[in-house]
């Protein structure tokens, strides 16, 4: 089974909405077609009803049956304008400020979400990372006992054995320079995802130093957060620090790291920080030819993901399927 199969399949069992902010774009139409097709996710479009069918129609794509919502003429508005005073009330929002705020329809859609109104949210494909991220984390805020919503990256790609190679990487867009603390909420949220992707997760801190090889701030925080982590989940395969070699060979593993169980076949993979992190994917899905899944929000108390602005409709639709049916 793909990965795009599972998650179509958790959907079938449980039929969840999903919100799309960017209404009007052909790749969120198309998307939103094939889904009305499906049957097992619910798309609601965020704008003008006439603009979104002239759209639609034009693109050629039939969306009948989806719920379009236009923000400005919303009649549940001024309920959402009291809920968003009373949520951000202490950062001094009041509610000339909150309808202001609405306006934009990424806060209109993360409320929608807030307020049960729709299971998930998906945008970005007109919106930059922080327009989408922002009132996610604002609003949304983190799941219970946690204190950082973070970010993955799934990578996956078939094999010539007829197996899938599937990689996750953390945190490649969120948390600049994580410190120990962050990096265990962060590796204990991607074991979860990991799972939810039908991963065994053998996670790897990652480094210039293997084993103690090297010195430095950065190697001291990867070591330590590695071995608190491993102290926190001892059900889970845990290991660091080390370089991206001693992680992925099996030979290179036996010299720099022997006796470890995650050395060598390592799958997931915790950066130092999200520069080493962004590039690192990045190299992976480029010169390695991964399908790549995300960014994938970790850690926060509600479905958002967002889009890159150059995914196409059958990537949106994919990141729809996942971010509805969850990976926490
Ligand atoms: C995520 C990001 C947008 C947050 O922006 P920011 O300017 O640091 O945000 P702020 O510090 O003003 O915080 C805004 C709110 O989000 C919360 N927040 C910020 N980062 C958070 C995190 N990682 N986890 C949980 N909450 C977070 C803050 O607590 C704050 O809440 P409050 O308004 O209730 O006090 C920023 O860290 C960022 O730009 N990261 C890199 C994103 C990027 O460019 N990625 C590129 C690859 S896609």
């Amino acid at each position: 089974m793909t990965i795009l199969e599972m998650f179509e399949q958790k959907l079938r069992r449980d039929p969840k909405t999903i919100v799309f902010p960017e209404g009007t774009d052909g790749r969120i139409l198309e998307a939103a077609s094939r889904l009305l097709a499906a049957n097992f996710l619910k798309p609601v479009l965020l704008g003008k009803k006439d603009q979104i069918m002239d759209a639609a129609e034009e693109a050629g794509f039939n969306i009948r049956g989806a719920e379009i919502i236009d923000p400005v003429t919303y009649e549940k508005l001024d309920e959402m304008i009291d809920l968003l005073v009373e949520l951000r009330r202490e950062k001094g929002m009041d509610k000339e400020a909150a309808r202001k705020a609405l306006e934009h329809p990424n806060y209109f859609g993360t409320m929608m979400v807030k307020m049960g109104m729709a299971d998930s949210m998906l945008s970005g494909l007109t919106y930059s990372a922080s327009d989408t991220l922002l009132p996610a984390l604002q609003i949304i805020r983190t799941k219970p006992g946690r204190n950082l919503v973070s970010s993955c990256y799934v990578l996956d790609r078939a094999n010539a054995t007829g197996e899938n190679t599937t990689l996750v990487m953390a945190d490649c867009a969120i948390n600049i320079d994580p410190t120990e603390d962050q990096l265990i909420e962060i590796c204990a949220d991607t074991i979860t995802c990991a799972k939810a992707f039908g991963v065994e997760p053998k996670v790897a801190f990652l480094s210039y130093s293997t084993n103690g090889s090297g010195k430095g701030e950065s190697v001291d925080k990867m070591h330590n957060a590695a071995q608190r982590a491993k102290a926190m989940y001892p059900m889970e395969l845990i290991e660091g620090e080390m370089q991206m070699d001693a992680a992925v060979s099996p030979n290179v593993a036996k010299l720099k790291f022997p006796n470890s169980k995650v050395a060598g076949y390592a799958n997931t993979f915790i950066f130092p920080n999200v520069t080493s992190a962004n590039i690192g994917y990045k190299i992976a899905a480029r010169m390695g030819n991964f399908n790549v899944y995300g960014p994938l929000l970790l850690g926060l108390n509600g479905r958002i993901n967002g889009l890159s602005r150059g995914a196409n409709a059958q990537e949106v639709y994919t990141m729809a399927c996942i971010t509805a049916a969850g990976v926490e």
